[in-house]
């Protein structure tokens, strides 16, 4: 028989019923029937061994198209078995709440969230309300309100990172501290005011405790009699309480600031050893906020009256004392992203050993 008639007639009793096999077992025992060891494609191929060399070529190239398209027509019909299979295995299977949870990857509170969130708690517990500003300010509110004018050295000691001069002379900056808020606060609505106001800022630096980009929390408290005793009350408290230390030595040292009159840092008791600062033990004092009582030319500017109205304002580096909080030496690890700093440094979403703990009770 001619090779082409006989690849007909492979064709004929097998590519139908491999098209229309009811299963997969049934596709695999036609498989093995037709391409199989001993199949019957597999037995003529053997037959061409007997051929002549040009009869044999010929006869090659037939029954390896017929291969070709068999196994095409297996694969085709395997694949629509399969999906039509597992369409009918999940529409027989319904959901079983009881299997076990797949474990999911949690992310983690970055270090400076969670030190914005507990020093924000801190403050409303004491009933203070959040105000926020722009990060892009004027130079009205950031220096020259603040009683810094433009010959003033603080300018300079910012290291500000400034926009292109527009046309009316006027200069828009990333703002250096979060201190033009009290500003933007004063100059928004009457006093009395009890604010903190947490946000980035901005400067060129650039060190091991220095990043471009920092977070501060700024106070103010405005009122009729408000006095240097509420200042050093008020910053007691939260000093203590953030650091969970009830005890925690606190010094008020004399310091300059352009905005407040008197002027104070707030350093902390500490002491270093093996490299580690440990806080509120020890002979040495660290520096971790500067405050006063608010310079009554600030008041001015923003159309109040100091003869009416006092009080006392204060900033403090969120990233510093997080740094000092939870023992982290380089600052410039906060802004890498890197996932491993962050899983390390990073705190849980929800603490549920309290919560577990919380319900059993
Ligand atoms: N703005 C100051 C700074 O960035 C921090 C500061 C000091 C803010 C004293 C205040 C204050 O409100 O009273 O260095």
């Amino acid at each position: 028989m001619e090779a082409k008639q006989q690849s007909d007639q492979v064709q004929a009793e097998f590519l139908d019923a491999i098209e229309t096999a009811l299963d997969l077992t049934a596709l695999e025992t036609l498989r093995v029937s037709v391409l199989g060891r001993k199949g019957r494609l597999s037995e003529l191929m053997r037959g061409l061994g007997a051929l002549e060399p040009d009869q044999r070529r010929a006869a090659g190239l037939v029954f390896n198209l017929l291969k070709t398209e068999l196994a095409q027509a297996i694969e085709t019909r395997r694949a629509t078995l399969e999906s039509e299979g597992l369409l009918a295995e999940l529409s027989k299977q319904g959901i079983d709440v009881t299997a076990p949870v797949r474990p999911e990857q949690s992310g983690t509170i970055h270090p400076v969230n969670q030190v914005l969130d507990e020093v924000t708690e801190i403050f409303a517990d004491m009933g203070f309300s959040v105000a926020e500003g722009p990060d892009i300010e004027t130079e009205f509110n950031n220096f020259t309100a603040l009683n810094i004018p433009p010959e003033h050295p603080a300018r300079q000691m910012h290291d500000t990172f400034y926009f292109r001069e527009r046309s009316d002379g006027d200069r828009l900056l990333l703002r250096t501290h979060t201190s033009p808020v009290q500003i933007r606060t004063m100059t928004a609505e009457p006093p009395p005011h009890r604010i903190v106001i947490p946000g980035r800022t901005y400067r060129h630096d650039y060190d091991i405790t220095h990043t471009p980009m920092f977070h501060q929390l700024e106070g103010l408290v405005i009122d009729r009699d408000i006095h240097m005793g509420h200042l050093k009350g008020c910053l007691t408290d939260f000093v203590r309480s953030f650091f969970e230390v009830e005890d925690l030595p606190l010094r008020f040292r004399p310091s300059y600031f352009p905005f407040t009159e008197p002027s104070a840092e707030v350093d902390i008791g500490c002491s270093i050893k093996d490299g580690a600062r440990l806080i509120g033990v020890g002979e040495e004092w660290m520096e971790i906020l500067g405050c006063g009582m608010v310079n009554p030319r600030v008041l001015h500017n923003c159309g109040l009256d100091p003869s009416e109205w006092q009080g006392f304002a204060f900033g403090v580096g969120i990233d510093r004392i997080a740094m000092l909080k939870y023992g982290i030496r380089d600052l410039r690890g906060f802004f890498d992203c890197d996932l491993r700093w962050l899983k390390n440094y990073g705190f849980a979403a929800l603490d549920l050993p309290t919560i577990g703990q919380g319900l059993s009770r």
